[in-house]
């Protein structure tokens, strides 16, 4: 009697915490599009998000995730109600920086272990990188008992965090360089690595270097981490060009910021001459701004069987990337659902072979007004042939705008847009307005200089070739600085000089 007189009176307060929505795994699909001869619905499991970072499939068959501002919740997506499991009370959120990335111990039973990467504050009130492991208990629902295994230095931008456990039980941790130049190469900061620890967050005796949890180092800002037939990939942000996807290995170096990408320019083959720098599976330039990754193993999607997806922020899209027989290289880069739903951060996938994205609209960086319902959690899943509409389009989108738009335009779109945005209006406090701008209509020679060394945390763009570079300043200026005059390729040449 006691006990249920307690449970009652808890009952509103519980109710403070869960609420529905309408979405239901046996409603219609709100879409429906083909990946190759498969059709797919899409369905919203959970709506009106504060930039979900990190979603993963949990044992209890309900989707666990992180929003940037510090709470841990679940989603069931057969009913669409939400939990919130824990709010951290000492995150420190900024544009990029709050909480970041989560994995569960995939035995919970025998190792019920939530790990998950922040950025907070330490006893002295200095800012922080987290790395902490709670355990879950399923008699109250909730996380308890958290283990710091790592505070490391934090800066403004550059996080990495994303956490996987490896088929061995060891814990991998990805982490940003924090935009601090030195860090990525010096094996004894944090920084810019993928790092290694037991589950009791003591170091592996086999780690690359004694007492020191690196594993890998020379990455920027890894945000997408994940297993696939036992192999460990790593997605990394480029700063102007170069995302990259890795095959890590143990005590490989990358290269950032010495190498970007490939080892192609004759500074990167200088640097490669003296340390054993590991190339990237693929490159991408432009950039696009890869998040998130996942391995699909099941039968469900045949067309994504044996696929790395990963999620692009500014690319706006998931991508899929077919590994060859020994996943030691990308054999085919397919876009799928390009500016369909917008920037997406994180993605995972469930026993029965359905796809989860998680978008990322109401971040720092926004690419447009975001959609009423955003943030959302969205399930992709196969449909029977009775439910699906044989005039479904394709998940690869023919954007057919681009191919209207002249040179100068593309360009811009391309290299700048991702941060001064389509209108050149910027974003306030973070990207100056390029509309009206006096370094935009004044004297060239500024406007060249700065665009081809950066400034701060504008990167440079004297990799793009001069007449490329004069094409899209002329745009710049024709469009942003009150028509003016063009920029030639000899203005470009001068400013190389
Ligand atoms: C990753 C984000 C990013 C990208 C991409 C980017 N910029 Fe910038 N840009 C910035 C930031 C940040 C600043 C301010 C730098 C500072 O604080 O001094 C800036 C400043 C500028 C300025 C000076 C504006 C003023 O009024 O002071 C110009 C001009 C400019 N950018 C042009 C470009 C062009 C052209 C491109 C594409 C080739 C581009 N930027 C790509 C981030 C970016």
């Amino acid at each position: 009697m006691m006990r249920l007189i307690r449970i009652i009176a808890l009952l509103p307060l519980a109710g403070l915490f869960i609420h529905c929505n309408s979405s239901k795994l046996n409603n219609p699909p709100e879409q429906q599009f083909k990946i190759g001869n498969t059709t797919v619905g899409i369905q919203s499991v959970a709506t009106n998000l504060n930039v979900p970072w990190q979603i993963a499939w949990g044992a209890d068959q309900q989707i666990w995730y992180t929003e940037q501002s510090g709470s841990i919740s679940k989603v069931n997506p057969e009913t669409g109600t939400t939990k919130r499991l824990l709010l951290l009370n000492d995150v420190f959120r900024d544009r990029t920086s709050g909480l970041l990335g989560m994995t569960l111990h995939p035995d919970m039973k025998a190792h019920p272990y939530v790990f998950i990467n922040y950025s907070g504050y330490s006893k002295d009130k200095s800012k922080v990188s987290k790395v902490v492991r709670y355990t879950y208990n399923a008699e109250k629902d909730t996380l308890l008992s958290p283990v710091v295994f790592l505070e490391y230095p934090a800066w403004t931008s550059h996080f990495g965090a994303r956490i996987v456990i490896a088929p061995d039980g060891k814990v991998m941790i990805s982490t940003g360089d924090g935009a601090q130049h030195d860090n990525a190469q010096n094996v004894q900061s944090p920084n810019g690595k993928v790092l290694r620890y037991n589950l009791d967050g003591s170091i592996p005796t086999d780690n690359p270097f004694k007492g020191n949890p690196v594993w890998a180092w020379g990455l920027r800002n890894p945000q997408g981490l994940v297993y696939g037939n036992g192999k460990l990939y790593c997605s990394d942000h480029g700063d102007a060009t170069d995302d990259e996807v890795n095959l890590i290995h143990k005590g490989a170096n990358y290269g950032w910021p010495f190498v970007e990408g490939f080892v192609d320019t004759d500074k990167e083959k200088l640097f490669a001459k003296d340390s054993m720098v590991t190339a990237p599976l693929k490159a991408w330039t432009p950039t696009i701004a890869p998040a998130g990754m996942a391995y699909y193993s099941s039968d469900k999607i045949p067309e994504l069987k044996g696929n790395l997806l990963l999620t692009t922020l500014k690319g706006n899209s998931l991508r899929a990337l077919a590994l060859d027989a020994n996943g030691e290289q990308l054999v085919e880069d397919v876009n799928y659902f390009e500016k369909v739903f917008g920037r997406v951060r994180s993605v995972c996938v469930s026993p029965a072979g359905d796809v989860y994205i998680a978008t990322s609209n109401r971040d720092w960086n926004p690419n447009a007004a975001p959609a009423k319902n955003d943030d959302r959690i969205i399930r992709i899943y196969r449909l029977d042939a009775k439910d699906s509409d044989p005039a479904a389009q394709s998940a690869v989108i023919a954007h057919e705008k681009n191919e209207g738009l002249n040179k100068g335009a593309l360009l811009y779109t391309n290299y700048c847009a991702s941060c001064h945005k389509e209108d050149g209006k910027g974003i306030d406090q973070t990207f100056p307005a390029l509309l009206k701008s006096p370094v935009v209509t004044g004297d060239k020679k500024l406007l060249v200089h700065t665009v081809m060394n950066g400034r701060n945390a504008m990167p440079k763009f004297s990799f793009i070739e001069d007449k490329e570079l004069a094409v899209l300043l002329t745009y710049v200026r024709k469009q942003f600085g009150q028509g003016a005059d063009a920029v030639s390729t000899e203005d470009i040449k001068k400013g190389r000089k």
